[in-house]
């Protein structure tokens, strides 16, 4: 009955989004959810009547495609690029101190996919990100040295250069500072220290050889900033358009009607708010589970870890009370190809982890007609690479 009341009618939120735009409509949206859309439906309605449906599109020549073409939700496309983002373009994710070189670049694949960067020599980057799994290991936590399980879930490596942070709760700031952590980590590679790391390297003719081509003018190229350099520069070359880049580009025939559908849907749930831009997230912090809802574990079955606790996310960073339960909003990117879901892994399916976020972030059941249609869109984001999608 309550959830009936709240409920959202596409009808009303068509109209809204067609007349008023979707800043508008994510108010209404908001709203409603806190049990006030009927006051909140007039005042909608007063001022989608005062906009006149005006135009609310960036693009002409986007309208006049919509005009122009037959789809039930041809109307998401209009204001495509204001609501969501520019297309991704796959070019190297430059940065300051550490721009592109082909040297560079080549030596960070072979060193991202090295096991004599691990202590028992049989781990490389590429065990927990291999790009036959989408840039992760499919597993709910990855297994390590000697056989030891990760504290979270691996994310995917793909289009990464273009998050705010790195890792769940974003402790590293960039690709070069985190590429450290895991060789180091105890329970990931496990090498004994920066010098080890060096010394076994130095030791290989080959890495002679390379360092030099990719660090020239250096006296000693191989140190353990380069090689945190070097492997930053190849995932800075892993930026994977996918088919919904087309459609961001101006092919509205790019998504079929299910696609387009479902792209509404993430929009009038909420999903964008902080799922946002061109990659869909990576770009703030939010907290897993809001106040009305109840605790994010009581939906993925989340364990506690040895201390008898969830994870606390960013609160385990910073120590203060605010950031209790705040993660990285993943991307949404490849989400098909990086299951198991959420920081612990601990959701297996895509379709589940969906209905999971409407009611913990929204604060809505979502229909198996709605979640199927989201599952449908969400799938435009796995990444094309050399003509064929991750996934065929
Ligand atoms: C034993 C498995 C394992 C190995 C080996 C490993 N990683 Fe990871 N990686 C993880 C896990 C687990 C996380 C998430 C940890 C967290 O957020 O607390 C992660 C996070 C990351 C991220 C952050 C992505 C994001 O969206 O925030 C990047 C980038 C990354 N790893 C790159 C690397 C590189 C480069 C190497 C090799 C030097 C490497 N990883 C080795 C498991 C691994
Ligand atoms: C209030 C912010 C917020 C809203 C709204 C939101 N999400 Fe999320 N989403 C997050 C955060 C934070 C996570 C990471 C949670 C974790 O694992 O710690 C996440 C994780 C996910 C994941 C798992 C991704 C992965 O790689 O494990 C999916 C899928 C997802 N969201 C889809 C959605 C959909 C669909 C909606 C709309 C129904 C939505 N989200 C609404 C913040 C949000």
């Amino acid at each position: 009955m309550l959830i009936s009341f709240i409920r959202y009618n596409e009808k009303i939120d068509k109209f809204l989004y067609i007349c008023v735009g979707t800043d508008m409509k994510l108010l209404f949206m908001y709203m409603k959810t806190y049990l006030m859309k009927r006051v909140f439906l007039v005042l909608s309605l007063f001022l989608a009547s005062c906009s006149a449906c005006t135009e609310c599109s960036t693009s002409k020549e986007h309208t006049a495609k919509v005009s122009n073409s037959s789809d039930e939700y041809d109307f998401v496309f209009k204001d495509i690029n204001r609501c969501i983002g520019e297309p991704l373009i796959a070019e190297y994710a430059n940065k300051e101190g550490n721009e592109y070189s082909k040297e560079k670049v080549a030596l960070g694949e072979l060193l991202f996919n090295e096991t004599l960067l691990s202590g028992d020599k049989a781990v490389s980057c590429a065990t927990c990100h291999s790009f036959d799994k989408g840039g992760t290991d499919n597993l709910p936590l990855s297994i390590g040295v000697d056989s030891l399980p990760s504290l979270r879930n691996a994310p995917t490596v793909i289009n990464a250069a273009l998050h705010f942070r790195q890792f769940w709760d974003g402790r590293a700031e960039d690709l070069e500072e985190q590429a450290g952590g895991p060789i180091l980590s105890p329970i990931e590679m496990g090498m004994a220290s920066e010098e080890a790391v060096e010394a076994t390297i130095r030791a290989v003719p080959k890495y002679q050889e390379l360092f030099k081509k990719a660090f020239p003018n250096e006296q000693e190229p191989i140190t353990f900033e380069n090689i945190r350099k070097a492997i930053a520069s190849f995932e800075r070359t892993l930026i994977f358009p996918s088919r919904f880049d087309k459609f961001l580009a101006g092919d509205i025939k790019a998504l079929n009607n299910e696609e387009k559908k479902g792209l509404h849907y993430i929009q009038v749930f909420s999903c964008t708010s902080c799922h946002k831009g061109t990659l869909m997230g990576g770009d703030r912090y939010e907290r897993f589970g809001n106040d009305t809802s109840g605790p994010y574990w009581e939906y993925t079955h989340s364990k506690v870890d040895e201390n008898g606790q969830y994870d606390l996310g960013r609160y385990k960073e910073t120590g203060k009370e605010k950031d209790k339960y705040f993660f990285k909003v993943p991307s949404l990117r490849n989400v098909e190809t990086t299951f198991p879901y959420f920081h612990d892994g601990s959701v297996e399916t895509l379709p589940e982890a969906i209905r999971i976020m409407a009611q913990i972030e929204s604060n809505i059941e979502l229909t198996d007609k709605e979640v199927n249609a989201i599952e449908s869109f969400l799938k435009t984001l796995t990444s094309e690479q050399k003509g064929r999608t991750l996934v065929n």
